[in-house]
């Protein structure tokens, strides 16, 4: 054994799955109950995460001992808030997500659709593992339940015909895994969870299997993920999930940070809309603790310092312009400057580009949804001439326009919830709409073959 362990962070877990089919319910449940069973000084407060402190997690699977035996090293799980495509792809970072581990919710009695695939190839592109929750067990007919127990409990207390329809709903769901390339099983009855996507069956609306679902995100990331998820000392790196105006804040951005410490005079770097953006620390804020019911959501408290992972608000001139979905990089007396802004800038390139290819021109809302349509473009063999986020402009009409003389299957925009700037004469420039990023493939698919045939 180590004489001196290193000290483990939180992972960062996600929460992503098709529309309605749970998944805001089942964080509401699990921050709930990490709220009741906390004691006083265990929890901190998160900006678009929830914290739910390993103590917790020890308390909730106490009659879970075969699955989650040690006690646990990683100080609890930091779970991203108001989850939904747009969130997730804003936890990019270069080569993959900030996420350690996500939660694939599917509804059992409904099995895949359309956004569980897309999600599940969001995630194989990012190479985050997964646990499927397969949610809603409460509405398989015949179900008694049994509010917040363990999974593994409330099963044995089902009759034989309810067991058994769980089952095949549980069959389903592997085989559709299977589709996308993947083996899994009930995670009960799976011994190497390195090759099988565990499913655990859950009730977002009774708790029945979320102490399951937490011992085993626990217990595997722990186990599996140790080098990922050691701290680093150095500053902070982090992504920025949405830029606000704040009530006497001004402009701030809510960032995760996956590493480091952040310190309140550092200078930070990161992307914004016309470029780098290089600034100074004003503020860094946290909501005021829960307890304090009749405080308003506006309420912050302003602290000094913080360690990864977490969830901060952040408060400096020259926000306004911040990108969602940016990295963000804090630097110290030790980091060089120059160097963290050629990186991020760089990094924003892979992302946001106009070239002299004949391809089409995508446009979409944030970095990460961009990102996630040219890698699935690039798998299609789709080339393509500009990236970039923010409305249609005069100049995306013309390149399209150049491309539609020389490849006219080609001289296509994609807008990805984006629309033309006002008073823009789009004339007879092709414009492919999509809200899913899966359709719009299929979309702009079918178009080129039409054009091409
Ligand atoms: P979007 O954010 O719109 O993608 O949906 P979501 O995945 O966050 O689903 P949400 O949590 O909003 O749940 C959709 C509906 O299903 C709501 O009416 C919930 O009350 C219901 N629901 C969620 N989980 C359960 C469950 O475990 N059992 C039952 N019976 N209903 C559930
Ligand atoms: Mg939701």
């Amino acid at each position: 054994e180590e004489a001196q362990a290193k000290r483990l962070r939180q992972p960062i877990v996600v929460v992503l799955g098709h529309v309605d089919h749970g998944k805001t319910t089942l964080l509401d449940k699990i921050r709930g109950t990490a709220v009741v069973r906390k004691e006083p000084g265990e929890m901190t407060q998160e900006v678009g995460a929830s914290f739910v402190p390993s103590s917790v997690i020890e308390k909730l699977s106490e009659k879970l001992k075969k699955m989650l035996q040690v006690k646990l090293e990683i100080p609890g799980l930091l779970f991203i808030d108001t989850p939904g495509h747009e969130y997730f792809s804003n936890l990019r970072k270069r080569g993959g997500s900030i996420a350690d581990i996500a939660i694939l919710v599917v509804d059992i009695n409904e099995g895949f659709q359309q956004q569980t695939f897309e999600s599940i190839d969001i995630l194989k592109g990012r190479k985050v593992p997964f646990l499927v929750a397969a949610n809603k067990i409460d509405r398989i007919p015949g179900w008694k339940p049994f509010e917040n127990e363990p999974f593994l409990e409330t099963i044995g207390k089902q009759k034989k015909d309810v067991q058994n329809r769980l089952d095949n709903q549980v069959y389903d769901i592997v085989t559709q895994i299977a589709q996308a390339g993947l083996n899994a099983d009930r995670f009960d009855r799976i011994k190497d969870f390195t090759k099988n996507v565990a499913i655990i069956p859950v009730s977002a609306k009774t708790g029945e299997g979320i102490p399951d679902l937490l011992a085993l995100l626990a217990g595997l990331t722990q186990r599996f993920m140790k080098e990922r998820l050691t701290f680093a000392e150095g500053p902070a790196k982090g992504v920025i999930l949405e830029v606000k105006e704040d009530l006497g804040l001004g402009h701030t951005i809510d960032v995760i940070l996956y590493d480091g410490i952040l310190r309140k005079n550092d200078q930070i770097v990161l992307g914004g809309v016309n470029g780098i953006i290089t600034t100074k620390i004003r503020g860094i804020f946290v909501p005021k603790p829960l307890q304090d019911m009749k405080l308003s959501k506006y309420d912050f408290t302003s602290i000094d310092e913080v360690y990864a992972a977490a969830g901060v608000k952040i408060s400096a001139p020259g926000l306004e312009d911040a990108l969602a979905g940016s990295p963000i990089y804090a630097v110290n007396s030790e980091s060089n400057l120059k160097e963290i802004e050629n990186k991020i800038e760089e990094e924003l390139k892979q992302v946001r580009f106009y070239n002299s290819v004949e391809g089409i021109v995508v446009k979409a809302d944030s970095l990460g949804t961009l990102e996630a349509i040219v890698t699935a473009l690039n798998k299609e063999n789709i080339p393509v001439r500009v990236a970039d986020i923010g409305n249609i402009s005069k100049r995306d009409l013309m390149e399209a326009s150049i491309v539609a003389q020389q490849k006219k299957e080609y001289g296509i925009i994609a807008a990805f919830r984006v629309k033309t700037q006002t008073g823009l004469d789009v004339g007879n420039i092709k414009i492919i709409y999509d809200d899913i990023i899966y359709q719009l493939i299929e979309d702009i698919k079918k178009y080129i073959d039409d054009i091409k045939n």
